[in-house]
């Protein structure tokens, strides 16, 4: 026997014993509840400057070295070359469903107005390709990478003028593809976003004000303009869906939501102020986004404290997002300790208004302003926010859009991903017997990719991608396997296939 096959038989002993011990089976969920996993355009596709691209806001931003590791995404994992190879691997791992994202500035490249047909053919390719296999189709259509040209033109999401530009991009989307696509995302991590877009400006376009900025701000203010951003989004989103319902539902009969970054949050101690700081957590993290679109408006508590920074809806606007959702996407990593900080009466950011202080663990110190990184994974927190938001929310569908570990680390046995997966997968499990409607989750990443905060320094990937090599070669870690194993979709689980070249560890 050649030393591959033996390492080979090796492995798939491994992997079936990883299965076999994590307690379930995808059989325990039901059949229509679907397991994928997912990237997005920036992160993904690179070809920045090719076939008709105009630059997103991502580009602007990377290309003035704004990245921890200066990196950017103008090669990334090179999916707009390889999508062909790497959904062959999706449909080889197994998965029920795809999550990507699309280039509004490859599709639309001046930001309104003509369609780029090389824009259309890439995404009808991925579409027919995905289709061809039997994998459910979600498309997000923003995920961080606005058309350079509309922020240049009128500051992108702080302007009521996006709204129109943004209903009509997605118009395109529906009539394009939305013969073969039924699940839309129209904004991914709509809170998290703003915040670091024009809170902490970590995100584009990187504007934010002293002393609240992480990098060099690039103007804004940290104050207001987050809060301007979600105001705008939101009325953005409920435009999209007004459209989908009026003019595509009937004969598409698809599904739109919305997704939010989302972490739990445990009282660090038992004081009546930390239980409280924590109700004030999930109001401005969840109720910022969710309240408005469940009940018309933002949370008291916020109206209470950020005052007249925060835009109100006219009578109007509010009819129209309330319920102007059919899912919420969530993406998930982690559970922070949150304490009362008492609330500042000078200028305040996000956090300020927040009042809270987190901590990453029990013993650990206070994390200052923000979330703090190098987080232990806690998989009990993943099952308590979707137990909170069917009650806090009145029971909407729920997707887990994201879960998933990032690591500096470039193994291929990624044992650790496995056992962070598999126990957030039982979380999920957990919820969903506790009558929490989750529809389905998503690993985060289908394979390694230019990642928003730290460039190519942290790998996400069930699939390792080679970013020193030009040619970008992709190998399956262990936890494509084990995922795979798990699924076993139609016997087609990479466990079957022969060590071909590039999917074993070398
Ligand atoms: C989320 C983003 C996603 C990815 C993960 C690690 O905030 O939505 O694109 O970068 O973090």
């Amino acid at each position: 026997m050649g030393l591959a096959a033996f390492f080979f038989i090796l492995l798939s002993l491994w992997v079936q014993d990883a299965a076999a011990t994590i307690g379930f089976t995808r059989g325990d969920f039901a059949q229509d509840f679907v397991f994928g996993a997912g990237t997005s355009a920036y992160q993904y596709e690179g070809a920045v400057a090719e076939d008709g691209r105009s630059p997103s806001f991502w580009d602007t931003f990377t290309h003035a070295g704004k990245m921890p590791d200066k990196s950017t995404g103008d090669i990334a994992a090179d999916g707009y070359h390889k999508y062909k190879e790497d959904l062959k691997l999706v449909s080889e791992t197994g998965l029920e469903a795809y999550r990507f994202s699309i280039s509004w500035s490859r599709l639309i490249p001046n930001g309104r107005g003509a369609v780029n047909p090389k824009g259309l053919e890439y995404y009808n390719n991925i579409i027919d390709e995905l289709v061809k296999h039997g994998i459910q189709i979600h498309i997000t259509l923003h995920h961080v990478d606005l058309p350079q040209i509309l922020e240049d033109e009128y500051g992108g999401w702080l302007s009521p003028r996006i709204i129109e530009d943004f209903t009509a991009y997605a118009d395109i989307c529906f009539r394009e593809f939305g013969d073969r696509v039924t699940y839309w995302t129209t904004v991914n991590e709509l809170n998290g976003c703003a915040i670091a877009s024009y809170g902490s400006g970590q995100f584009p376009p990187g504007r934010c004000s002293d002393p609240f900025g992480i990098t060099q701000c690039a103007g804004g203010n940290s104050s207001t303009e987050p809060y301007i951003a979600v105001h705008t989004t939101l009325l953005a989103h409920a435009s999209v869906v007004k459209l989908y319902r009026e003019k595509y539902k009937a004969e598409q009969k698809g599904a739109v939501g919305i997704n939010i970054y989302s972490f739990w949050s445990y009282p660090f101690k038992n004081s009546s102020v930390d239980l409280e700081a924590t109700q004030r957590a999930k109001d401005f993290m969840f109720g910022w986004i969710l309240e408005p679109l469940v009940s018309g408006d933002y949370p008291e508590v916020m109206k209470k404290i950020v005052g007249s920074r925060l835009p109100s809806f006219t009578k109007v606007q509010s009819g129209l997002i309330k319920d102007s959702f059919d899912f919420f996407g969530i993406n998930h990593y982690y559970s922070l300790y949150v304490s009362d900080r008492p609330i500042e009466t000078g200028v305040r950011d996000f956090y300020g208004d927040m009042s809270i202080s987190y901590r990453a663990s029990r013993t650990g110190p206070p994390a200052g302003q923000g979330a703090p990184t190098n987080v232990p994974s806690d998989p009990k927190g993943l099952q308590l926010v979707l137990e909170y938001l069917k009650e806090a929310y009145g029971n909407p569908p729920l997707y887990v859009h994201e879960n998933g570990v990032g690591s500096p680390n470039d193994s291929l046995n990624d044992n650790d991903r496995v056992e962070y997966l598999s126990s957030y997968m039982r979380s999920t499990l957990d919820a969903i017997r506790n009558g929490v409607n989750v529809r389905g989750y998503f690993v985060w990443a289908f394979k390694d990719l230019f990642e928003l905060l730290a460039g190519y320094q942290s790998k996400y990937g069930l699939y390792r991608v080679d970013f020193d090599d030009v040619r970008r070669p992709r190998q399956a870690r262990l936890s494509a396997r084990w995922y795979s194993g798990f699924l076993n979709k139609n016997g087609s689980s990479l466990l079957l296939l022969t060590t071909q070249e590039g999917l074993m560890p070398k």
